[in-house]
């Protein structure tokens, strides 16, 4: 399997690299630098290209840029995206007065996403924190992801099962990307307050 981070050379983005590779899976980061995309390529033991040429025939491109750089990156790598599928990791959060909230009163990222783009979009692993990604070990969480198309769904999830050691949960179709979207302010509350790395597990699956 082939899969392209775009915007991999950030924290997420190599976390997410990391785990894969180990797993077998042919990586390329993409970044808007080729100089910084070869450099950290070099140190994860994958591929590094721009982020146009790294979404050129793979099985999935994840748009890991700066969550504010989401909708705009869309856009530009549309054409050379074509029919891939693109999982959306973003949340737009807004920080104000020294509490965080879903900066979105409606919609998602991933739903505008999914304007811009010709193959479905799948939303996920919002919850899931790129220092834990780091480190070794699976996450002790579970990884959810919605969308409406079912074979990449299937995709995405089998990828979010080689980072967590509990359950790749599907969460339905691409609109309940507005709740794992959102779910991110209560997780960095979460964090910030407790002073914790929080991760989100459902309960209720038996063993
Ligand atoms: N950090 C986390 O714990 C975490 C957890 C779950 C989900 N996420 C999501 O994962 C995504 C990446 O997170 P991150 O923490 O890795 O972000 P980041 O380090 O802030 O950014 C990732 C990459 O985005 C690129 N970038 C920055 N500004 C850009 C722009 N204006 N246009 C195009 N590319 C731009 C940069 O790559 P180049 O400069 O090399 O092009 C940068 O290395 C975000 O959507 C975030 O919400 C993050």
């Amino acid at each position: 399997m082939k899969v392209a981070i775009v915007g991999g050379t950030g924290a997420f983005g190599r976390g997410l690299a990391a785990r894969w590779r180990e797993a077998g899976v042919e990586i390329t980061i993409g970044s808007r630098d080729p100089a910084r995309a070869s450099e950290r390529a070099a140190v994860l033991g994958v591929a590094g290209a721009t982020n146009s040429e790294a979404v050129r025939d793979v099985d999935l491109a994840v748009l890991a840029v700066q969550s504010s750089a989401a909708i705009d990156t869309a856009r530009e790598l549309a054409h050379v995206l074509g029919a891939t599928p693109v999982l959306c990791v973003a949340s737009d959060l807004r920080f104000e007065h020294g509490a965080v909230y879903p900066a979105r009163s409606a919609g998602s990222i991933a739903e505008d996403v999914a304007e811009l783009v010709a193959g479905p979009v799948l939303s996920g692993f919002q919850a899931l924190p790129a220092a834990e990604l780091a480190r070794p070990g699976l996450l002790d969480e579970d990884v959810l992801v919605a969308g409406d198309d079912a074979e990449a769904k299937k995709l995405v999830l089998e990828l979010g099962q080689h980072l967590v050691s509990g359950r790749a949960i599907d969460a339905g179709p691409l609109a309940n990307s507005r709740a794992l979207e959102g779910m991110t302010a209560v997780i960095v509350h979460v964090n910030r307050k407790y002073k914790v790395v929080a991760g989100l597990k459902l309960t209720g699956f038996g063993d």
